[in-house]
């Protein structure tokens, strides 16, 4: 039988949720990169109901813009004062009116309820022809949840909280999981005429099977295969919980479909990141956000990605990476941070002890070692040396650098925003470049070396600095001065060994 498309699904969200213990409302806390509420309403939306309604009550501001941003389709119904969960669903049908065709009514604290357990719900419900279908489920420990009381045939009499219930009744592990698909003329008819007649005086929507059963209507049950399913999350333990579960099937899922996870306990990947065939996911990874994470492709140990596209065949290794786009066989840390804009071509690389923010490396181009590139184009084929920085911020402004097409920047170089380096460019190591640098010239920006012969002897004598020196110079006088750099030698490339051109 396909699945019958209800006419509302009903999201009961408008409790404190006081065992969180938190200033944040419990619908909004965070597991798999989706709020609690999120998770309910993407498993609610795979019925196609016609209409999605949250009910929401306490810290309704914070929750209503949440959903107002994350999940427009939903509409919020605000029910005040929170006089039980019949009281809730009254609440939003004297809000929109009366729904005609299935209800179905479940929490925003229940992540773990999948689309396929609700739509075996709603067929049983059709199926059988009940007012009422209550999914329950046979859990170890049913402490604190209301029990489902059936008679000696099995139909399902009513369901008695467990303040309220016998000790006979309470030995039930049957137990409601509060997610119901009801007959929506019926429900509301029915929910009129709850009472208040119980340990919290509050009204309560189970009441309506009994009121339903005792005007003659079908009442049914569907007991869910997995009682994980329908356990809510009241404190952090229970989401710590509920996390763990949703992320291994994620990562299920994910194996499934041709990825390999090397530690599926170190590993954390939320709901919308997508992975080809062949990705290799090393421990101690987390993929956050919209991470899309293409064949081939090789990430972790250790690796943190938010919101970042890795293309094929490419390695990222002990790297945080937020908002970057990581193009096919490019080659990140260990040890690099790239902040949002950071753009690495094919083949490009941010090395070890490497930042980059706001940066597009062209094809091939490279940033091997200890480096912050910010604000920057780079061309293709060009390689920035060790301990450079784009010195990107003059205390107020962000200013751009453009490093063109196969340019060797020397090591230890500061790169002075706004400056343009041209293509097939060179500048010496230790540069300080203010000016723009013309295509296939050499730059060299710093100051000459000054070497002052004897000097440790004069001032630091005694020291076994000078006695090294006394030995290396084999007690004769000081050594000429260009021993070590011998002349013709000074026009050599950006190096660290070379002098200035200069001269
Ligand atoms: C409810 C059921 C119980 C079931 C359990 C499953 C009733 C009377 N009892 O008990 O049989 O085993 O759920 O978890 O229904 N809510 C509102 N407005 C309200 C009251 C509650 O929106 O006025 C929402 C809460 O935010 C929560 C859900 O409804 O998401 C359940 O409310 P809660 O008070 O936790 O019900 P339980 O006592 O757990
Ligand atoms: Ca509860």
């Amino acid at each position: 039988m396909s699945v019958p498309r209800p006419a509302a699904v009903i999201v009961l969200a408008a409790g404190e949720g006081t065992r969180m213990k938190s200033s944040t409302p419990k619908v909004l806390h965070e597991l798999c990169g989706r709020a609690l509420v999120d998770h309910v309403l993407a498993a609610a939306r795979g019925l196609s109901p016609e209409r999605l309604i949250v009910v929401v009550g306490h810290a309704r501001g914070q929750v209503q813009a949440h959903l107002a941003a994350s999940g427009p389709d939903a509409r919020a119904v605000v029910q005040a004062e929170q006089n039980g969960t019949g009281h809730a669903v009254r609440t939003v049908l004297e809000a929109v009116g009366t729904i005609n065709g299935t209800v179905l009514v479940t929490y925003g604290d229940t992540p773990l309820l999948r689309t396929d357990t609700m739509a075996e719900l709603l067929v049983t419900h059709a199926t059988d022809g009940n007012a009422v279908t209550v999914l329950t489920a046979e859990v170890p420990d049913p402490t604190g949840y209301g029990r489902v009381i059936r008679d000696a045939t099995g139909a399902v009499l009513e369901i008695v909280e467990e303040r309220d219930a016998t000790p006979e009744q309470r030995v039930i592990r049957e137990m409601n999981s509060g997610v119901y698909a009801f007959d929506g003329l019926l429900l509301a008819d029915a929910v009129k005429r709850v009472s208040t007649a119980n340990s919290q005086g509050e009204e309560y929507l189970t009441d309506v099977l009994s009121i339903l059963r005792e005007d003659g209507h079908r009442v049914g049950a569907y007991v869910a295969a997995d009682h994980i399913e329908v356990e809510g999350v009241n404190d952090r333990v229970q989401l710590a919980f509920a996390r763990g579960v949703l992320n291994t099937r994620v990562l299920h899922a994910h194996m499934r479909a041709g990825v390999t996870v090397i530690d599926p306990a170190s590993t954390w990947v939320d709901v919308d990141v997508v992975m080809e065939p062949d990705v290799v996911v090393h421990p101690g990874t987390q993929l956050h956000g919209r991470t899309a994470i293409a064949s081939g492709a090789e990430v972790g140990p250790a690796t943190t990605l938010t919101d970042t596209t890795v293309g094929a065949g490419a390695v990222v290794r002990n790297a945080v990476c937020e908002g970057a786009e990581i193009g096919p066989g490019a080659s990140v840390g260990p040890y690099a941070y790239l902040r949002p804009g950071t753009v690495l071509g094919r083949g490009a690389k941010a090395g070890t002890y490497v930042e980059m923010k706001n940066a597009r490396v062209g094809e091939g181009s490279k940033v091997p070692h200890l480096t912050y590139v910010g604000d920057a184009t780079i061309g293709e084929g060009s390689n920035i040396g060790a301990s450079s920085v784009f010195v990107n911020y003059d205390g107020v402004r962000k200013h751009h650098t453009t490093v063109g097409d196969h340019v060797r920047v020397g090591s230890d170089n500061m790169l002075v925003a706004p400056v343009t380096i041209g293509d097939g460019a060179y500048t010496a190591a230790g540069s300080v470049i203010t000016n723009d640098v013309p295509p296939g010239a050499m730059a060299v920006g710093r100051a000459r070396q000054r070497t002052i012969e004897g000097w440790v002897a004069r001032r630091r004598a005694g020291t076994a600095s000078a006695e090294a020196a006394h030995r290396a110079l084999d007690g004769s006088a000081t050594r000429p001065a260009d021993a070590t750099h011998p002349a013709g030698d000074q026009d050599g490339p950006a190096g660290e060994q070379h002098q200035e051109s200069t001269k």
